[in-house]
């Protein structure tokens, strides 16, 4: 601060700051005199990038004429002499023949942004340069729903919000396991949501400055089971049987097994093996009263599915030895289920 008044005091002085400040007065439209205009169709736009160095260029007309530079109605610099305390601020002058004033702003900020004048004193013609700095900031989202799980058919609302200058532009995208774009704008509502519509939605801010900022958000969408395959692999007494239930499921399903309207439970060569989506039960040494209709049960907290299938002997049974209950998308695991039944376990 003391330099600051120090430096006021010997510019203040000499005679041509003194002239040099009533005219850049003067380039402030509010105490603009009568009959003088200035010409802001030749504004130059500098841009700029948050944190980069700009250069705000300037020529003076000779070696004897004297420039000054100021933000808006604040004095930067008079000739050689600093008036503003921001140590940012720094004057690129001549290099060879050119009569350069050029002020040098580093690690720019918004704040910089606005009209920045150029004022030229020479004995011919004295005109200031207008500028006009513009600093853009990069896109950067600050706020984003947090990964959810909910129940299908609910209705989903995400939000996205980011700041940056230009305003970014927000989209989503659902990019797994569908790469769906959608409508931009910082909400992404999904009414009546879909077990397909589950996965990652990636949030993507953009403006002008520089590459998009991104974060994805995960939607888990639960559902009631549903038994999309059962199946049964008749066989002679004495030999092993095989059941095997698969249901789709959000959670995973928990399975139960019943024959007829009994519970069966593991023990006396009986096993139930349930891994995520698939319960298998293997009856060892098949006797008699282990023929008859099998039921699985799949439930999860959203609800219960169930499909009955027959054990019965190989020879009694009517296509072929193997037994299959009529449920909804069985087809295109047909093909799998022979095969799978010797490999599975
Ligand atoms: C320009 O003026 C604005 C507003 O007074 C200020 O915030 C900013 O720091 C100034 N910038 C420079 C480079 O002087
Ligand atoms: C979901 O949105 C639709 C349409 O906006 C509305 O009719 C329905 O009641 C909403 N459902 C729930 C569970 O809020
Ligand atoms: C999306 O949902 C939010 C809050 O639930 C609401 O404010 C917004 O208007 C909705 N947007 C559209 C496009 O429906
Ligand atoms: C199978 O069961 C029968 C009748 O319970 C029994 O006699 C036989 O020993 C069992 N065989 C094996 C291999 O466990
Ligand atoms: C098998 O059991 C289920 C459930 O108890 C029943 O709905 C179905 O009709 C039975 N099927 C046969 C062939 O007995
Ligand atoms: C099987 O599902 C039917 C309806 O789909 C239901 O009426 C029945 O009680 C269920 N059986 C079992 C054993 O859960």
């Amino acid at each position: 601060m003391d330099i600051m008044i120090a430096v006021q005091d010997v510019c203040v002085s000499s005679q041509w700051l003194t002239a040099i400040i009533l005219s850049l007065c003067c380039f402030l439209p509010s105490c603009l005199p009568a009959g003088q205009t200035v010409d802001y169709s030749s504004v130059e736009n500098v841009v700029s990038r948050q944190g980069d160095t700009a250069l705000l260029r300037c020529y003076l007309l000779d070696g004897i004429s004297k420039g000054a530079w100021l933000n808006r109605s604040s004095i930067i610099f008079a000739g050689n002499d600093k008036w503003s305390v921001d140590p940012r601020v720094s004057i690129v002058s001549s290099v060879g023949d050119k009569h350069e004033y050029s002020l040098q702003i580093q690690k720019v900020d918004v704040t910089d942004d606005g009209p920045y004048t150029c004022s030229i004193q020479s004995e011919r013609n004295p005109r200031p340069k207008l500028l006009n700095l513009i600093v853009k900031v990069p896109p950067k989202i600050y706020d984003i729903s947090s990964d959810i799980t909910v129940n299908e058919g609910s209705n989903v609302s995400l939000i996205c919000t980011a700041s940056g200058k230009p305003e970014p532009t927000i989209s989503w995208r659902h990019i797994t396991p569908l790469a769906r774009k959608y409508d931009s704008g910082e909400y992404l509502n999904i009414t009546a949501i879909t077990r397909d519509q589950a996965g990652d939605y990636e949030c993507s801010a953009l403006n002008d400055i520089a590459s998009p900022d991104t974060k994805t958000v995960k939607v888990t969408v639960n559902f009631a089971p549903a038994i999309h395959e059962m199946k049964s692999h008749g066989v002679g007494l004495g030999r092993t049987a095989l059941l095997r239930c698969e249901a789709a499921a959000l959670p995973s399903p928990t399975f139960e097994w019943y024959k007829g309207e009994k519970r069966i439970m593991k023990g006396q060569g009986i096993d139930i093996k349930s891994l995520s989506s698939r319960s298998v039960l293997t009856v060892t040494n098949m006797t008699e009263d282990r023929y008859g209709n099998y039921t699985c049960v799949a439930s999860n907290k959203l609800g219960t599915a169930n499909a009955s299938v027959p054990l019965i002997p190989p020879n009694t049974a009517p296509y072929g030895s193997t037994g299959s209950a009529h449920v909804p998308l069985a087809c295109r695991y047909l093909v799998l289920a022979l095969s799978s039944f010797i490999s599975m376990y």
